[in-house]
């Protein structure tokens, strides 16, 4: 069986679009690490993931939210989105960047089902890309910023932006000619239960469709929306999992995942679209 960081070198040699984050120059192997032509060098380490940020950043994204994450992604809740995404991609071998992967399931789950495409994943959050590579797949595990993707132009046919904030100049620069930026956003529905549970106000999903209908042309849509059942243990995943309690201390949490609803709405907007500029 192949080592993380044996994954990691066979999937940067697939994509072969690795760029310095210092000087922009293509990264290439040296032995054990990464190094551009101007001797900038980026370590592996020894989980199989690469660091390109300069400075550790804070996340509200903990390893605690990213293991419930986990457990909610096993239990088939966002399976349907996962078959939305890979319905609005065209035929044929693809190279994916999951910008704001979080745990990577989406990516491996697509991986999972062609052999012949190949990916990268990053994400600001250590925690979660720490987590992404356990994953099966061989997949480009990275620590770094989506505004200033670690990546050469035309790098990618698709870029999937699952529930993340969005750079589109970037997203344009690093998809090839024809390719595709699935954004992913909550519906108005989406997780109503859990706000209820916080008595917030359904999510105004009309804000972030205005402002990608302004940044890009949707070219093919899907609407995810499923009444997941949920059992109590189901239920306090959700809670742990979703950024909606994060301000709330571990007690509040606790208080509210001892009071379960049997379903949780999963009300998400998949849109295919062009970025070119
Ligand atoms: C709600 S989570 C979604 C994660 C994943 N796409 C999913 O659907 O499970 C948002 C993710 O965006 C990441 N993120 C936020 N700002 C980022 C940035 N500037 N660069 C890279 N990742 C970022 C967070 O660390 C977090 O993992
Ligand atoms: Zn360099």
């Amino acid at each position: 069986m192949l080592s993380k960081r044996e994954k990691l070198f066979l999937a940067a040699e697939a994509l072969g679009c690795l760029a310095c984050p210092t000087c922009g120059a293509a990264l290439t192997r040296t032995g054990d690490d990464f190094a551009c032509g101007h001797r900038h060098r980026i370590n592996v380490n020894r989980k199989g993931c690469l660091n390109v940020l300069s400075a550790q950043v804070d996340s509200c994204y903990d390893a605690d939210l990213f293991a419930a994450r986990g457990r909610v992604f096993d239990a088939g809740c966002y399976n349907a989105v996962a078959d939305a995404i890979e319905s609005l991609l065209p035929e044929g071998s693809h190279r994916l960047l999951d910008a704001g992967c979080g745990d990577g399931w989406y990516l491996n789950a697509l991986l999972a089902r062609h052999a012949d495409w190949c990916g990268a994943g990053i994400d600001i959050s250590r925690d979660a890309i720490l987590q992404a590579t356990n994953h099966p797949c061989t997949a480009l595990w990275c620590v770094g910023d989506l505004r200033r993707l670690p990546f050469g132009d035309d790098s990618f046919t698709a870029v999937l932006d699952v529930l993340t904030p969005a750079n589109y100049e970037e997203f344009r620069r690093v998809l090839a000619p024809g390719g595709l930026l699935i954004k992913v956003y909550p519906g108005s529905g989406y997780l109503q239960e859990l706000r209820d549970a916080r008595r917030l106000p359904p999510y105004e999903e009309g804000q972030v469709d205005a402002y990608l209908r302004e940044k890009a042309v949707v070219t093919g849509e899907q609407h995810v929306l499923v009444q997941h059942p949920v059992t109590p243990a189901l239920w306090r995943d959700f809670v742990w999992m979703t950024p909606l309690m994060q301000d709330l201390s571990a007690e509040e949490k606790n208080a509210i995942a001892q009071r379960p609803a049997r379903t949780v709405t999963i009300d998400l907007h998949v849109a295919a679209c062009r970025v070119e500029g």
